[in-house]
């Protein structure tokens, strides 16, 4: 992207990192400007320890020294130690951030590479619990954020929907399937039925052949019971599943379950055979990963002959790499299979394929729950639409509570409750293990997604209010903006953060910004007057600020999946 169309503090910082490599005679790409620890010191700052030796300085004096001869329009730079602060001059920061965040398209870029986003990828016959909640959210968040730096994202649903466990789905259907619970609660039913299997399995030996059996019925291809049966329970899941889909607004371009791969399994180890990576161990074929650092090989086939969970994702990444030639392939996926990644990464590695390290598992960690850990087995799980429910009541009784004479309140509860949920969700480091407290999720004080919400509705009633629409950001005198650093800092940062979001697969980045955002914000239009101030050029000027905050607002929680009432 051209530096011309870069937004926000973007724009400055490429200004002064240029004049910077030109004066210290580097590459543009090796200049890295840091935030000042201290506000005060500006926007930017270089730290000039990695430049004072090859000019013969030491850094304080190389600093001071630039400090003097550099010349960035709008920016002056000063020198505090060792460091080379640049504060943007607040006229100009105030109409370059009013004039990119005031327009549609703010934070644009133009990446133009394809990206695939595997997220959510339950399994069918099983509730959607709380850690799918994480791959969904994370997922449709970072889809969305690759689709806004110009990728052309292909967004992937690899539904659990086929393996061994479907034989022993099936054979537990054939002892205590029950039509009637089947239609009233689909799931529900199929995972009573399921842990009953698991319940029994160890007494009764003959369930074991059974669940085999069955399967083997269903791989066989042929539109028997069994598979009638198959295509029945995942169409029922699949309907499910989309309510949820629907709530969180999450959506797949492809819905390609592992059995989607099934015609593609024989060519996958056949090609893996031609390779001539794989071995037999014990009647089982695997290909072996110590050359790769990894001690457990990847199980491509079971001594039955049945292929497993890896060969599927095997013949899922070759076919996708087939089809889409990807710049990168992320699957958002629970920690707790890195091994599994690390493990089919590592075997197209030893098939001397050129884009295996294009696959990145993106990992995250566990949804915590005062009601524990969570099993499918046990079938103690935590619906994620219970949640989901519980956390629109709550907002319910708050908007109740707040605005008792809200218009629509079912649909600001819903917004509210499932935004909170979502926006919680992503304002925790993605790797770290995310705790439940559902006062703190739903607070509409603090950092969180009702907070940040009800900052962007405060906008909009007083644009509402205002006995004029907010004037084009060109039309405004920006010299009447410029008491407002704060703000202004904050929303130019937003660029940036959505970029730095999307290179770290770290949505919380962005969810971070956003609090910022909001909380400059509300310092905004507490201390400085917007409507009445019985001079027209002032209000019109402070009406464009509410309005550019409100679409950057609206802008980031709709990157995240989080829905942005007008009326709170
Ligand atoms: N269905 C799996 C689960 O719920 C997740 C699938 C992840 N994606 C993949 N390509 N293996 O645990």
């Amino acid at each position: 992207m051209s530096d011309a169309s870069l937004h926000g503090l973007d724009a400055f910082a490429a200004l002064i990192r240029v004049a910077l490599a030109e004066a210290l005679g580097v590459e543009v790409n090796t200049i890295q400007l840091e935030r000042p620890k201290n506000e005060e010191h500006g926007e930017f700052a270089l730290p000039c320890f990695r430049f004072a030796n090859s000019v013969g300085n030491n850094p304080a004096q190389l600093a001071s020294a630039l400090a003097d001869s550099l010349d960035v329009n709008n920016v002056s730079a000063s020198a505090v130690g060792p460091f080379l602060n640049f504060q943007i001059d607040r006229t100009a920061l105030a109409r370059k951030v009013l004039g990119d965040a005031g327009a549609p398209g703010y934070g644009r870029a133009d990446d133009n590479e394809l990206s695939i986003i595997e997220y959510s990828s339950p399994n069918i016959a099983k509730p959607m619990h709380v850690g799918h909640l994480r791959s969904t959210v994370i997922g449709a968040a970072m889809a969305r954020l690759f689709d806004h730096l110009g990728h052309e994202v292909v967004r992937i649903n690899h539904l659990g929907d086929w393996g061994s466990q479907f034989g022993k789905l099936l054979a537990a259907w054939k002892r205590w399937g029950k039509e009637v619970e089947l239609e009233t609660d689909p799931i529900g039913h199929l995972l009573k039925i399921y842990v009953e299997y698991h319940n029994q399995e160890e007494c009764d030996p003959s369930l074991d052949a059974e669940a085999k059996a069955s399967f083997l019925a269903l791989e066989s291809g042929e539109n028997n019971e069994e598979r009638r049966l198959w295509v029945r329970f995942t169409e029922l899941s699949l309907a499910e599943f989309q309510k949820i889909y629907d709530r969180l607004g999450a959506s797949f371009d492809l819905l390609r379950g592992e059995s989607w791969y099934e015609d593609k399994l024989d060519a996958m180890v056949e090609w893996l055979e031609r390779k001539g990576v794989v071995e037999d161990s014990d009647g089982a074929q695997i290909v072996d990963l110590t050359s790769e650092g990894i001690k457990t090989p990847c199980l491509i086939k079971t001594s039955h002959g049945t292929t497993l969970y890896a060969t599927r994702d095997l013949a899922a990444a070759k076919s996708r790499w087939d089809e889409f030639h990807f710049a990168r392939c992320l699957y958002f996926v629970g920690s707790e299979q890195k091994l599994h990644f690390d493990q089919f990464k590592a075997a197209l590695k030893r098939c001397g394929t050129d884009w295996w390290d294009k696959l990145e598992h993106v990992p995250f960690g566990l949804v915590r729950f005062p009601e524990g850990k969570l099993s499918t087995r046990a079938g103690r799980v935590l619906r994620l639409s219970e949640v989901l429910d519980r956390a629109v009541e709550l907002a319910r009784e708050i908007v109740e509570e707040k605005n008792p004479d809200h218009p629509d309140k079912d649909t600001v509860a819903e917004q509210v409750g499932v935004g909170a949920v979502i926006f919680h969700d992503l304002s925790h480091a993605r790797n770290k293990e995310v705790v439940f407290d559902w006062k703190e999720v739903l607070s509409f004080e603090g950092d969180t997604g009702p907070s940040v919400q009800y900052t962007h509705a405060r906008c909009c009633s007083i644009l509402r209010r205002a006995a004029r629409a907010a004037p084009n950001p060109n039309e405004v005198d920006s010299a009447l903006l410029a008491d407002a650093p704060e703000l202004w800092i904050a929303i130019g940062r937003f660029p940036g953060s959505v970029r730095e979001a999307a290179e770290k697969r770290e949505p919380m980045i962005l969810a971070h910004q956003l609090l910022r955002i909001a909380s400059a914000g509300n310092v905004f239009y507490r201390e400085k007057r917007v409507l009445g101030t019985g001079n027209e050029k002032l209000e019109g000027a402070r009406l464009a600020a509410v309005d550019a905050l409100r679409r950057t607002l609206s802008l980031g929680l709709g990157l995240l999946g989080v829905p942005a009432p007008t009326e709170m």
